[in-house]
């Protein structure tokens, strides 16, 4: 602090400087801003991603800048004023006794510590606003706009992005910022995939995300599940399949040991090795058990690549690789349509009217729109229910093609199944065997993993077998071909 040299004769003084007004313009203009969208902030409940992005990003920065300007100002001026012979300055000399120094000193005291506490208040929400799913998934649109749309229809709707993205702790914090630096640089500089990579590398282990709210032990038991399906024949053909799956558990004292998620009994400890970037194909396992009895499985062409190949532990997302982004096929999207009768099933070839619109290339959603609207005009016009058809289907759309990203679920295979992914048969395919051909991990059958209670339609759906009932493929025997070589999820 400066303060002037009652002594000394009024001179040039380096407070009336350009630069330093400037300065105080933008550091007044941007604490008011702040205060502003502060309470629209507090007072609005929804919350607006850009108000958040105006007030605690970019508010922030503008005082700085402002507050530099401010010292820049001075620091200029006093070098000019030193240049044209105005000084030495005077010492500076704080005499507490006249009131005019005291009332400066309150008024300095008082205005830093109201700046203290916008800092305090500012930093505390921008460090909120940075971990929020407004920021994560609205504040660059275009970018996440698939991920935001699928995880808002999915179980964890309400789960913030950060609780399985960042999890908690102080470095994976900071760890995620630096990356979310380069992140703002590809989106500001049109830099960035499309469609966007998965598996995401820096992925913290489940164990620290998932496991924070799910107990891996949890016994499950058989759970019932509906598969509605509908042929692409001109009768639309309901196929329904209802499984009990065996997802069982891994705590001995809820239930038995065993089932699919065996897996992740804490006392197991199962490794592969895959061959590609989206860990469909994976040659080898190896299984520690308990009691650390070592089985290493592969299939017959692998060979070891100590260059190249990286041991992953399975945990969580090996089989649930898409707990909040769920890109719908096209075929599982239009058969959950049909058997909620948001589709009318009476119209003819509904559902191959509905897939073939779906999966044609789009290069923007206008287009996609537009283009389905007149594929389904020209099927149905005269029909009544034709303008309900069209909405349903530009809705399937809209909610699981992203044509500007590039995304759907082709890129994105689900790994918990295998009927459109290789999914469980990436491993339980009967290719995967003990060097001495001995032990095979389990495959050849049907009822390892679930039991058919029911298939078919009407009244066959309403006679449970509890035995199983062995599958009864209605497009006729497939032999020994995996199901997502055939169903690819865009129609077959
Ligand atoms: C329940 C946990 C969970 C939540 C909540 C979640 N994600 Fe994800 N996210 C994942 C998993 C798991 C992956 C796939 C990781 C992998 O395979 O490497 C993923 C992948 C992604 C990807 C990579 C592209 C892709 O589709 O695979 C992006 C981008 C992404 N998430 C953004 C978000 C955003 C934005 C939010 C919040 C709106 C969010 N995530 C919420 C678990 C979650
Ligand atoms: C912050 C807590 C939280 C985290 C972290 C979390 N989940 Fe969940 N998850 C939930 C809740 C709550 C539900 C139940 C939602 C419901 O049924 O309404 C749920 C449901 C599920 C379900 C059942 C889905 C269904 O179809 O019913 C699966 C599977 C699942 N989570 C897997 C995961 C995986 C894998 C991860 C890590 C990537 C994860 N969760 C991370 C809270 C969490
Ligand atoms: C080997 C694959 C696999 C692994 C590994 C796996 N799961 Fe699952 N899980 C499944 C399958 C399959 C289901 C049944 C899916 C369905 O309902 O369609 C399931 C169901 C669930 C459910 C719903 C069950 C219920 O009681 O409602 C939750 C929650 C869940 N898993 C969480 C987890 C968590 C957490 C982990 C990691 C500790 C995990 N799973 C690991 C395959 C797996
Ligand atoms: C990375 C390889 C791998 C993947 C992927 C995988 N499994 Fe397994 N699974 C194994 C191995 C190894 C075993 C132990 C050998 C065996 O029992 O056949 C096993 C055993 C099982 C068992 C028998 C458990 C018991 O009670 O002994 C079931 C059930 C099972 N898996 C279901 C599934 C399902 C369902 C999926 C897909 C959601 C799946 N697995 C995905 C490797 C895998
Ligand atoms: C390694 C475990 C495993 C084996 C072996 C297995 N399945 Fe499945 N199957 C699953 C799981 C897990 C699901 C549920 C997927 C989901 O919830 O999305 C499933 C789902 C299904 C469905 C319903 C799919 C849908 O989306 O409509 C059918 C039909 C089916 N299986 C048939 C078979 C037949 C036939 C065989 C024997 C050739 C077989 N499964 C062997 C794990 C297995
Ligand atoms: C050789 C190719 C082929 C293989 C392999 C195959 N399918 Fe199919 N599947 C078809 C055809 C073709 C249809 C009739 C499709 C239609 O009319 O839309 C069909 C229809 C179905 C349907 C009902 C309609 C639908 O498309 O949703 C189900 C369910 C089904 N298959 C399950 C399976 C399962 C489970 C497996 C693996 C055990 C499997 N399929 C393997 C060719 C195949």
């Amino acid at each position: 602090m400066t303060l002037p040299n009652p002594a000394a004769p009024p001179g040039p003084s380096i407070f009336r400087n350009w630069l330093s007004l400037i300065g105080l313009v933008v550091v007044v203009g941007a604490f008011f801003s702040f205060v502003l969208l502060l309470l629209l902030d507090l007072s609005s409940s929804g919350g607006n991603p850009y108000v958040g992005i105006l007030a605690y990003l970019i508010l922030p920065l503008v005082l700085v800048i402002g507050l530099v300007l401010v010292g820049l100002g001075l620091v200029i001026a006093r070098f000019q004023i030193a240049r044209a012979g105005g000084g030495p300055f005077p010492p500076l000399i704080l005499d507490f006794s006249r009131p005019r120094a005291r009332r400066t000193l309150v008024l300095f005291v008082s205005g830093s510590l109201f700046f203290l506490l916008f800092a305090a208040v500012a930093s505390y929400r921008s460090y909120h606003f940075s971990e929020s799913v407004q920021f994560c998934g609205q504040a660059c649109h275009t970018v996440m706009h698939p991920e935001f749309t699928t995880y808002r229809h999915s179980p964890h709707a309400r789960v913030a992005c950060s609780e399985c993205h960042i999890g908690s702790g102080a470095a994976w914090y900071v760890k995620a910022k630096i990356s979310g630096l380069y992140q703002v640089y590809a989106v500001l500089f049109n830099k960035f995939e499309r469609p966007l990579k998965t598996p995401v590398k820096s992925l913290r282990p489940a164990q620290e995300t998932c496991e924070q709210c799910h107990w891996p032990q949890k016994f499950s038991g058989d759970l019932d599940r509906v598969y509605p399906h509908f042929l692409s024949d001109k009768s639309n053909t309901p196929f329904t399949v209802r499984l009990s799956l065996k997802v069982g558990g891994s705590d001995l004292t809820r239930g038995p040991v065993g089932g699919i998620h065996w897996h992740m009994n804490v006392g197991n400890w199962i490794e592969y090795i895959a061959r590609d970037e989206l860990r469909q194909v994976i040659p080898w396992v190896r299984v520690v058990d308990q009691q650390g009895v070592v089985t290493e499985f592969q299939t017959p062409d692998f060979k070891p690549d100590p260059g190249r190949d990286v041991v992953r532990r399975m945990d969580c997302m090996d089989c649930h690789n898409r707990p909040a982004h769920i890109f719908q096929t096209a075929d599982e999207a239009v058969n959950m349509a049909l058997s909620l009768g948001l589709l009318d099933a009476t119209l003819p070839f509904v559902k191959k009217t509905a897939v073939e619109a779906l999966t044609r290339p789009y290069a923007t959603k206008e287009e996609a729109l537009q283009k389905i609207a007149t594929a389904m005009h020209g099927q149905y016009r005269q029909d009544p229910r034709y303008r309900r058809t069209i909405d349903e289907v530009q809705k399937i759309y809209l909610n699981n093609f992203f044509p500007e990203m590039q995304t759907s679920w082709k890129v994105h295979p689900d790994n918990l199944g295998h009927l459109y992914f290789p999914g469980c048969f990436r491993c339980h395919d009967g290719e995967h065997k003990t060097a001495d051909g001995k032990q095979e991990i389990r495959a050849s059958d049907c009822t390892t993993c679930h039991v058919i209670l029911a298939q078919g339609a009407g009244e066959q759906l309403r006679q449970l077998n509890p035995q199983g009932l062995a599958f009864e493929h209605p497009a006729g025997d497939v032999g020994a071909m995996q199901c997502h070589e055939c169903h690819t999820g865009g129609g077959q």
